[in-house]
């Protein structure tokens, strides 16, 4: 066993928002970043705003576009060769909403683009790092301190993705559901533009991204033994003000904050939730798999993250089994 390996951590998607704010957090429990991201430069300069010269120094910058698997492999094998030891822990939390677009956006491959950016690359991601995570040390140094840690991977999941809590039920545009999967047995290139095969509808195609973020975490947790590695997701609450509603409309944009705050009290800091995915990543309250935590859709001072019910629509084996052979199938990994 090699001794004095510091932890490593690899998170998607930093240059704003949760992932920003998930950075400090980290640094500070005294984890070593790999910091991946669509453009490096822009990466560098934000993170250069926001974290001090010493923080810096233990973020590591990658680039890929989850857009584009090509993009994915490369990315995978430049991480696979640069770093000397392997990831304890993986966080996917980069993805893009567009709930106004009329036609569906396409990815260099071909796919309905926030299926692709949010749900194809994180999953390929994830299978092609998967051995090198397995293989992470289990005693590893934090802030000078031996810890015991069993790798782990964490998902950023939706309220509007489970059908069990009432944010998953809302009727506008539709809820998330994957229907019969035909979209993706069809192998899901124009004109087919949502997993169920099914007329497009742009926010609906986000909320089945995330239901499929959902059930891989399911999936993957039944394929790989909790002895072996923690696979969880969670909602860190209604971040309100991010840029992940950039192309919303801007009435949408002024009030959907004041909303969340007065009146639903749902509304969670960019700050609180960086802690909040950064604690669900590594520390030991939360390595429990298949589990999706969550805070509640009021926040509470002082309230515990709990295990959230999960619909049928994110824990049938049966989905679960065939959403994950398909996904397989189409990022090529046959
Ligand atoms: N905000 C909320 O209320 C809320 C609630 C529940 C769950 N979540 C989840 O939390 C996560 C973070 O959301 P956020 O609110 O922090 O959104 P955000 O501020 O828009 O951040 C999204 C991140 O994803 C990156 N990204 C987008 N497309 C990419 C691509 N093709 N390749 C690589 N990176 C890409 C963005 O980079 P660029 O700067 O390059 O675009 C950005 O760094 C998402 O998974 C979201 O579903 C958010």
């Amino acid at each position: 066993m090699r001794k004095n390996i510091k932890g490593l951590v690899l998170i998607t998607g930093t240059t704003s928002g949760i992932g920003l704010n998930t950075l400090k957090p980290l640094l500070r429990f005294g984890w070593e970043v790999i910091a991946v991201n669509r453009s490096n430069k822009r990466a560098i300069t934000i993170s250069k705003d926001f974290l001090t010269k010493d923080e810096i120094k233990n973020v590591h910058f990658i680039e890929m576009d989850l857009a584009n698997l090509d993009d994915v492999r490369k990315a995978c094998d430049e991480i696979l060769e640069r770093f000397q030891k392997p990831i304890n822990s993986i966080i996917c939390n980069a993805a893009v909403y567009k709930p106004r677009l009329k036609r569906p956006e396409r990815s260099p491959q071909g796919f309905e683009n926030s299926m692709a950016v949010n749900h194809f690359g994180h999953f390929l991601m994830i299978n092609k790092l998967m051995e090198n995570v397995l293989s992470s040390e289990r005693e590893i140094v934090l802030n000078g301190k031996s810890t015991l840690f069993k790798p782990r991977i964490t998902i950023l999941g939706t309220v509007t993705a489970n059908y069990s809590e009432l944010g998953g039920r809302i009727p506008i545009p539709a809820p998330a559901d994957l229907g019969d999967l035909s979209g993706f047995k069809n192998g899901f290139l124009s004109p087919i533009s949502m997993a169920n095969g099914k007329k497009f509808k742009p926010g609906k195609a986000y909320k089945d991204s995330k239901l499929c973020n959902m059930v891989t975490v399911q999936e993957l947790s039944k394929r790989y033994p909790a002895e072996k590695i923690i696979v969880n997701s969670l909602y860190p609450g209604c971040i309100a003000d991010t840029n992940l509603f950039r192309d919303t409309p801007w009435l949408f944009r002024v009030l959907f904050p004041i909303f969340q705050k007065f009146i639903t009290g749902g509304y969670v800091s960019q700050r609180v939730a960086g802690e909040r995915v950064a604690q669900v990543a590594t520390h030991k309250e939360y390595a429990k798999s298949s589990v999706h935590w969550s805070w509640g859709n009021r926040q509470k001072t002082g309230r515990k993250a709990f295990a959230q019910k999960l619909s049928k629509r994110i824990i049938d084996t049966k989905t679960s089994q065939l959403t994950y052979d398909l996904t397989k199938k189409l990022v090529g990994l046959n």
